[in-house]
């Protein structure tokens, strides 16, 4: 091969690459944090012929950028406080996900050049100034076509006020906000328009995670989701000495589950009720509000809901996970008459076998009343789903292991699947002795009581 012609070779293959050169993420350090950086909004596309390759906009001539094509639905994705300065570990994966849902224009708003810095203030006051940058950005998007009711905003923690500064510009007519964990210091009890607030959008979404340090603890949204109550999630560290991740593990877990969400892998049924206590102790299983399409989905189909969900103006809506993905558990009512003369209070833990698989669920959150021929509702939360159970497994407990062993003296139980219509598993005649798993095969139960 001659000297020249490798040359040439060589330069082709660089202009192919310049041709296709990709624009990516501001990638910060420490160092720019501490110094402190002055906001700029970078703009990136990602679209179905531009999957990976991300191109960044200008904010004042949109036609020179052919993959903008602003008569299509478009996401913006705006994230929150990057104090490390280093660019999201999500990006990837949220931009993926979404084009895998639909063919859209997501637009990524980096504005870690503002985001990076120890000073918080000095971030908090960029966000009206990134929010303002975006609304001007939106408005030549409506000269060229646009419609503001097919514009849905992704905002995470910082991004959720952003998002909400920018709503209000718009005077709530763009189609959607979703706020994921909202960032809760110098946003915690303000004026509704200092933060984000339901006349934002005509659908706003929220999902709480981490309510007692770093997010948002009253609701925001027209739907306001507190997983696992919304405090400490499940695999999360819970003292500074236990993981690394204990500052902005919860607060993450936001954007964790909502990915999750959007691929649909597994579906997340949410139900409204007025606290978490009150949802863990079985008293919002039934969604009768609802009907027919049933308990509100958490995150990214919960925009399904929205006909039913806006006229309520408000609704919180609570379930719990597990500690990783998938994170959807499967509920079930759990129906106990027992006939101890004595009333007993105690905990039940129970598992579903199917002969290769085995689902659990602990009801522990505080002891559980059974009382003589009265009927006590539970609601159990498996860690998976298991078709078709051959076998049940319970053991009840009082957590007293000083006293000596109880019995209870159950005349049925009964499950109920909630979200799979099939029929209810019962049992009759079984004596729970205490601490000691009881395993038998579930029957159909007596059609008259269900
Ligand atoms: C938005 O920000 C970009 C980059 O920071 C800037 O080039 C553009 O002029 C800004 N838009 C407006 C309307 O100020
Ligand atoms: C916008 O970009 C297009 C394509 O690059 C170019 O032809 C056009 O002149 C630009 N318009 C303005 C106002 O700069
Ligand atoms: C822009 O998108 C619309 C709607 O999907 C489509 O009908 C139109 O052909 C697209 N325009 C271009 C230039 O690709
Ligand atoms: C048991 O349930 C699991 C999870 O639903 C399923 O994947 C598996 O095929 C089931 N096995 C049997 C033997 O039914």
């Amino acid at each position: 091969m001659s000297f020249w012609w490798f040359l040439a070779l060589l330069l082709g293959s660089v202009a192919i690459y310049r041709a296709h050169e990709c624009d990516v993420f501001t990638d910060l350090d420490l160092h720019h944090a501490i110094i402190g950086t002055s906001l700029y909004v970078k703009l990136l596309l990602y679209t179905r012929a531009n999957l990976i390759c991300g191109q960044e906009l200008s904010h004042h001539n949109l036609s020179a950028q052919p993959l903008f094509n602003v008569t299509k639905p478009t996401t913006f994705v705006i994230h929150g406080y990057r104090p490390s300065g280093s660019p999201p570990n999500w990006l990837h994966d949220i931009t993926q996900k979404l084009l895998a849902r639909g063919d859209m224009n997501v637009l990524l708003v980096d504005w870690n050049r503002g985001a990076a810095n120890v000073n918080y203030l000095k971030v908090v006051a960029y966000t009206r100034d990134t929010a303002d940058n975006l609304t001007a950005f939106i408005t030549n998007m409506q000269e060229n076509g646009a419609f503001l009711s097919s514009i849905h905003m992704i905002g995470i923690s910082l991004g959720a006020h952003i998002s909400g500064f920018v709503g209000a510009k718009f005077k709530g007519k763009i189609g959607r906000i979703t706020a994921l964990d909202p960032a809760g210091p110098l946003f915690t009890g303000k004026p509704p328009e200092d933060r984000l607030d339901p006349t934002d959008a005509q659908f706003v979404d929220v999902v709480h995670t981490d309510i007692d340090a770093l997010g948002f603890r009253k609701p925001l949204g027209h739907i306001d989701f507190y997983p696992n109550g919304g405090a400490d999630q499940p695999g999360c560290p819970k003292t500074i000495f236990s993981g690394s991740g204990y500052f902005k593990c919860d607060h993450q877990r936001s954007v964790y589950l909502y990915l999750g969400s959007i691929t649909q892998t597994c579906i997340i049924s949410a139900f409204p009720c007025s606290s978490y206590t009150e949802f863990l102790d079985g008293h919002c299983m039934d969604c009768d509000q609802f009907k027919p399409a049933g308990c509100p989905v958490f995150g990214y189909d919960s925009i399904e809901w929205k006909d039913t969900l806006v006229p309520l103006k408000q609704t919180n809506a609570f379930f719990t996970t597990n500690k990783q993905t998938p994170f959807c558990r499967t509920n079930y009512r759990v129906d106990i008459v027992t006939w101890n003369h004595d009333t007993r209070w105690g905990y039940i833990s129970i598992k579903l076998h199917n002969g290769s698989e085995v689902a659990e669920a602990t009801i522990n959150h505080k002891a559980s009343k059974f009382e003589k021929y009265s009927e006590t509702r539970l609601l159990a939360q498996f860690d998976k789903d298991i078709q078709k159970v051959h076998k049940i497994s319970i053991k009840f407990s009082t957590g007293n292991a000083l006293q000596f062993k109880h019995k209870l003296r159950v005349l049925r139980i009964r499950l109920v699947h909630l979200e799979r219509k099939d029929r209810p598993l019962c049992r009759y005649d079984v004596i729970l002795e205490e601490n000691r798993e009881v395993t038998f095969r579930p029957i159909p139960c007596e059609e008259s009581n269900f």
